[in-house]
């Protein structure tokens, strides 16, 4: 193994003779090592020498404490690290997570009085970090940033937080949020978090139908935008968006009083922006006119922090709650083992914080550790496919954290150019080996499964084979990591997750429920409680219980399907119920579905997943059109734009596949497994279809595949 290691090391630098380029070629398409992908991949004595949990030893002596005394080893980190005005009660953590017992519960360190965001902050510059840079900002067109410092940061931070409270926002209002990755982001949720308001961020690529779903589920005070926003070459006008959002949302009843715009002056001037006088403000007309100090808000342990949407097996989208100490705890201390943090970092996570990992990786976890963050506004690729390494020797980023789907699509660079040749290949490849990525320690993915060819372009290429890999596995719901690698402790598999963090007990279990040891396969759930699980779905504690509680009573089902080999390493294999995962994107299939036939000449659709090269899975749609209405590209296009309308440009399917007919049973019931076997063209696969109503469609079915 040892010796693997060494060749792939001595391979990844970049090549000085065109001898050496068959070689690289070939390891980093992953040829060379396709049958090794059991491998093991060590990280280096000076890596590990260095790490915080530096040997598998340190690791199972502080998992096994953190298992065997949970309230014991969260309440030691609690109280150690962060700032509580007032100590919890006297139970750490009190729960059920038996249905069959009883409501699910679930609390941390109750009666505990915090703030997240006077730990993020406040804490941070009483110890000394005042003049530390908090945030670094890039735009999308290189040349232009900004930073700032944790005071300065304060300071943007107490100044909305005034102007929220002096617009009525009280502890416990919700707050919209549909703002691009711009400083104000971060800002508003930590201005939220400050009084004790209750922020909901929306992903800006979320259409103005989502938008509204989500202000007439949530009911916020206020609505906090920007103008526009510039992705790559393209303008997105957000406000536009908001204001077809807010006209939805008032004939459903919710009318907003303040939208709160922030001008982006690169992108769109005040002048051009569509204005609804009494109703809009400009965030630099009003915010910087207050105080740059704020009191905090002292709210209790179990007090809302968030509110975040997120895609289910039903078509409407679930609100997860998670709640402000035990997510604090959770979120810091994850961020802190899983990228091995030191002071010193520079951390670049991609994530937009209109998802999970931008909450709880770009915003709170690095915050509280008083970590130096980069925020990126624009595209990856944009102006070239070199933009995101010039981003990292720029700002020195030691730690960067993405998702697999970029990882592919800048790796694809490279393969499409090879077919032609190898000089071209190398001219590619400089997208990457142009920039000296020096600076670069610990690499991480997340979103979706890393295939091994993907995993090791990243070791090899982007992180000249030095920098462990933290793949780490994790859901909205459960708020932090959950089986991750800590780098420097453990050798590492290319694609496997490896091992549960401290206090996480993840069971694979059969579909009867029955726990399975060893080397095995099923479905994963997690035993007993961890501080930064979610608490409820907003308003729908019913379907909280019913969606991760009651499919296997007694243990939290993550939807997810995973593996464990002989060396007890973690491999994870993608959503088990009618969620997709597309570029790291959770979209329910039930939303696209619904999306399909509210246009009128749709009758029934079923959408599936279907592997994508690059997405990890696409969007594949079977379409049933109103008796009469001829199929034509026209009609294909406009269902795809409802789609986008509907939920966002994100959710578009990538194939729409025309159905006279769908494969059901007696009953009724859209045989999904058929759909799936017929959108992979794994004809030979298709099982017995005997049971169908009528087994006619698939024969249909098959003969459109492909018009
Ligand atoms: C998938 C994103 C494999 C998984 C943090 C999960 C992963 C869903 C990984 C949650 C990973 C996330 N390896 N699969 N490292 N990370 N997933 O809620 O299917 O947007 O259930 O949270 O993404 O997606 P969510």
């Amino acid at each position: 193994t040892t010796n693997h290691l060494r060749h792939v090391e001595s391979m990844a630098s970049l090549p000085s003779g065109a001898g050496k380029i068959s070689h690289l070629n070939a390891v980093i398409l992953g040829e060379a090592l396709a049958s090794e992908e059991n491998d093991f991949v060590f990280p280096s004595d000076d890596f590990s020498r260095q790490a915080l949990i530096p040997s598998p030893h340190k690791y199972l002596e502080m998992y096994k404490r953190s298992i065997e005394d949970p309230a014991g080893f969260w309440s030691g980190i609690a109280s150690s690290e962060f700032y509580w005005k007032q100590k919890w009660g006297d139970q750490v953590c009190s729960e059920n997570l038996d249905v069959r017992k009883g409501d699910i519960k679930i609390e941390w360190f109750k009666g505990g009085i915090t703030n997240i965001c006077y730990n993020c902050l406040d804490r941070n510059i009483d110890a000394g970090l005042a003049d530390k840079i908090a945030l670094y900002w890039e735009s999308n067109e290189p040349g232009f940033d900004a930073h700032l410092t944790y005071s300065q940061l304060l300071h943007r931070v107490c100044q909305l937080a005034n102007y929220l409270k002096s617009i009525g926002v009280r502890k416990g209002d919700a707050v919209i949020v549909y703002l691009p990755m711009l400083m104000e982001l971060p800002i508003t949720m930590l201005a939220c978090a400050r009084i004790g308001a209750v922020h909901s961020v929306v992903f800006a690529g979320f259409s103005s139908e989502s938008l509204a779903q989500r202000i007439v589920d949530c009911k916020p005070k206020v609505v906090i935008t920007c103008n526009a926003v510039k992705r790559g070459p393209k303008t997105i006008h957000l406000k536009d968006i908001v204001d077809a959002a807010l006209v939805e949302s008032a004939k459903n009843g919710i009318s907003i009083d303040v939208c709160l715009t922030y001008e982006n002056q690169s992108a769109l001037k005040k002048e051009s922006t569509k204005w609804q006088e009494g109703r809009d403000v400009w965030w630099e007309d009003v915010v910087p006119k207050y105080p740059t100090t704020c009191d905090v808000e002292w709210v209790d342990a179990e007090d809302p922090l968030f509110l975040l949407y997120t895609s289910g097996s039903t078509g409407k989208p679930k609100g997860v709650l998670h709640t402000t100490g035990g997510y604090m705890v959770y979120t810091a201390t994850t961020f802190k083992y899983a990228f091995d943090y030191k002071e010193s970092d520079v951390y670049w996570c991609t994530a937009d914080c209109g998802w999970i990992t931008g909450h709880s990786y770009v915003t709170y976890g690095p915050k509280l550790n008083g970590a130096t963050v980069v925020v990126y506004e624009g595209a990856p690729n944009y102006p070239d496919s070199g933009r995101c390494w010039d981003i990292v020797d720029k700002y020195k980023v030691t730690i960067f954290y993405t998702a697999p789907t970029l990882v592919r699509s800048l790796m694809r660079d490279g393969d499409e150019a090879s077919c032609i040749s190898n000089l071209v290949y190398t001219l590619k490849s400089l997208y990457v080996t142009r920039y000296s990525r020096k600076s670069l320690r610990v690499l991480g993915s997340v979103g979706e499964p890393i295939n091994p060819s993907a995993w090791r372009w990243f070791f090899n290429v982007v992180g000249g084979s030095r920098c462990p890999i933290s793949d780490t596995w994790w859901q909205t719901e459960t708020g932090g990591f959950m089986i991750t690698p800590l780098p420097g402790a453990w050798p590492q598999k290319p694609g496997s997750a490896t091992f549960p963090f401290f206090g996480v007990q993840p069971v694979i279990v059969d579909e009867k429920g029955t726990e399975i040891d060893g080397e095995c396969s099923g479905y994963l759930c997690v035993k007993g409680s961890w501080p930064g699980a979610f608490r409820t779905l907003y308003g729908d504690h019913e379907r909280y219980e019913t969606t991760y509680f009651r499919p296997f009573p007694g243990y939290y089902f993550t939807g997810d399907g995973c593996s464990r080999d002989k060396d007890g390493y973690h491999w994870l294999t993608g959503r088990v119920d009618d969620v997709i995962n597309v570029s790291g994107h959770r979209i329910g299939t039930a939303e696209v579905e619904s999306a399909l036939v509210s246009h009128p000449q749709c009758a029934e659709a079923a959408v599936v997943g279907v592997e994508h090269e690059v997405k990890g899975q696409g969007i594949y749609a079977f379409v049933t059109l109103v008796e009469g209405v001829p199929y034509s590209e026209e009609l294909r296009k406009s269902l795809i734009l409802t789609v986008r309308n509907q939920i966002g440009a994100f959710a578009a399917p990538d194939k729409i596949h025309w159905a006279p007919g769908l494969p059901k049973t007696r009953s009724g019931k859209i045989m999904r497994r058929i759909l799936r076997k017929i959108a992979s063209r794994q004809l030979d696969e298709l099982g017995d279809v005997s049971t169908l109503a009528e087994p006619g469609v698939v024969d249909q079915l098959i003969a459109l595949a492909d018009s």
